[in-house]
């Protein structure tokens, strides 16, 4: 793509439209829904087994239609097909974003070359070496230094490289093999490598230090500091006499990542080292190799579907008329309530314990590929970009945020994620209690669309002075996500889905969605700041006041 071309949405008419259409609108979801049998029908679309009710949100078919035009003026369907086929559409990195290319079924024609490289060879050759050994760890060939079966693995990471393991390693929990389980490290906080070590056997863990770069300062202190609580555990053992360490930490040290060399300069051997490559975004690699504590954990068939649900959404994406597809709807749809109707933040709620965690993973998915104040031609943004992603799963959000959704001065878009079919089905005397908790799910959204009126208020004898108080407004608005069941591919689409949202959006918005330079400033102080917190007053005394201060703080109070 030619970042010199780049259309500035804002300038369009299509945008001017969008406005026009704002300013006329007076969003009103209960006389919608009374005027239009058919809205619900026909703000209903599937894509792949999730079935995407976007009724409730502040729309109407022109919405639609307008949204459509303006996704057509921002060329979407040319940087989609950009994106699938390997163009540099990371600009400021120039390189090709092609995590879709992770999920490509073995054998699919024509063969997928990017830069000279063949990109379906070399993912599906790292995949088979992945679940090779994964094999190897389930069955009890790999062993620890001690001859033990490994029965924890330890994934150190941060970012892209811990998020999303942890996150379906949790959502996934009830497919993983007994007498296995994951604990991840990413904090450089030593409580995180205290804390989850502190009962584990030396003899039967495996660390994977994950990292894209290996040059992370989080995950390399982490990782050193594990191998050395290893090595002294493995010591206090008796474990290690007339061995060399380094057998040890080849026993019980694999790695993931892009740089090959400095995993055998950290003492890992590379034919212990599962690779992926610099097209594969940080917060866009939990399908790569960074998914090695997944595909031990659950296995190779789980893994392979997880892939190929990314990949059904993937195709549905990229195949899909706009009015039917779900990823560009709503990425559209977000467009219309960031730069439209003035949203700032976007709720995801799932309706599901074991997607605690996808709320957490969804923030550096969105907002490091979105909080962008410059366009990719290095021209500032013209308009809002990069609404704050947060969530917790219902029902607890009820009894704590949900108030402000529903009663507050702010519009916050709320994303509903629920599931026909429960993991652990219980009763409550006569009472099912998933079906309890799904009829939470139903009445939120129903709550926000059509709210309650003064006269309902008063019907039910509410005393006239706190009738205000009791009033819901409605046109709050929800998009509500279903699926029969949690399944390894369903999570696969769910996640895809919320990976095309975020490229829609920054397509529109024409900025770079796959760098993150935001990070680095912060990172290069840590690094500069090190020798003041560590007693050096002369780098201290080069301190603004307020970091003079605080460091003094630390450096008086320290015992
Ligand atoms: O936060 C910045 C970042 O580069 C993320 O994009 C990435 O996921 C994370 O750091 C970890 O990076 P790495 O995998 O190279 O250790």
């Amino acid at each position: 793509m030619d970042s010199s071309k780049l259309v500035d949405a804002t300038t369009t008419p299509e945008w001017k439209a969008l406005n026009e259409h704002h300013d006329s609108l007076t969003p009103n979801l209960r006389r919608w829904f009374d005027a239009d049998a058919n809205r619900a029908s026909k703000h209903t679309h599937t894509a792949g087994d999730l079935y995407v009710d976007l009724s409730k949100n502040l729309i109407t078919d022109e919405t639609i239609e307008l949204l459509g035009k303006l996704a057509e003026a921002v060329n979407l369907k040319g940087y989609t097909e950009a994106m699938f086929s390997g163009e540099h559409i990371n600009i400021t990195e120039d390189r090709a974003v092609l995590h879709t290319a992770l999920r490509r079924p073995e054998g699919k024609t024509p063969e997928l070359v990017v830069d000279g490289q063949n990109v379906d060879e070399d993912v599906h050759a790292v995949l088979k070496k992945i679940y090779a050994f994964a094999d190897r760890v389930r069955n009890g060939e790999w062993v620890g230094i001690t001859g033990k079966k490994i029965e924890t693995v330890v994934n150190i990471g941060i970012g892209g490289s811990d998020l999303g393991p942890v996150m379906v390693y949790e959502s996934l929990k009830p497919y993983k093999q007994e007498g296995l389980s994951a604990r991840f490290i990413s904090n450089i906080d030593p409580t995180d490598v205290a804390e989850t070590v502190a009962d584990l056997d030396p003899e039967t863990t495996l660390f994977i230090v994950a990292s894209k770069t290996f040059g992370t300062l989080e995950t390399l202190t982490n990782a050193r500091v594990s191998r050395a609580w290893l090595l002294n555990a493995l010591r206090e053992a008796g474990a290690l006499e007339g061995k060399e360490d380094s057998e040890a930490v080849a026993k019980h040290f694999v790695a993931v990542s892009t740089a090959l060399d400095k995993v055998a300069e950290f003492g890992i051997d590379p034919e212990n080292a599962f690779g992926f490559w610099n097209w594969v975004g940080g917060r866009y690699s939990v399908d790569s190799a960074i998914g090695t504590s997944l595909a031990i954990v659950f296995g190779k068939d789980v893994f392979e579907d997880f892939l190929a649900g990314f990949h059904t959404m993937d195709e549905h994406f990229r195949t899909t008329e706009f009015e039917k597809n779900v990823p560009a709807l709503m990425g559209m749809l977000n467009i219309w309530n960031v730069n439209f109707l003035g949203a700032e933040t976007h709720a995801v709620l799932p309706y599901d314990q074991y997607l605690h965690r996808f709320p957490a993973y969804l923030q550096q998915l969105t907002m490091e590929s979105n909080g962008k104040g410059v366009r990719m031609d290095g021209s500032p943004v013209t308009t809002s970009t990069g609404e704050v992603f947060w969530g917790e799963p219902g029902t607890n959000g009820q009894h704590a945020f949900y108030q402000l959704i529903h009663q507050g001065t702010r519009i916050i878009p709320a994303d509903f994620i629920a599931f026909a079919n429960p993991v652990h089905p219980a009763k409550d005397g006569e009472q099912d209690v998933h079906e309890l908790f799904l009829a939470n799910f139903f009445a939120q959204t129903k709550a926000l669309a059509f709210g309650k009126t003064a006269d309902e208020v008063r019907a039910e004898g509410t005393d006239e002075a706190i009738v205000p108080a009791r009033v819901f407004t409605g046109n709050r608005p929800t998009t509500s996500i279903m699926a029969s069941k949690l399944t390894p591919s369903v999570l696969g689409q769910l996640i895809a889905l919320y990976e095309h949202i975020t490229f829609v959006q920054g397509v529109v918005w024409g900025i770079d969605s796959f760098d993150q330079w935001g990070v680095e400033l912060g990172k290069k102080l840590a690094l500069e700041l090190a020798p003041a917190v560590a007693g050096d007053r002369e780098v201290l005394a080069q301190q603004d006041s307020s970091t003079q201060g605080l460091v003094d703080f630390y450096l008086n109070n320290r015992k």
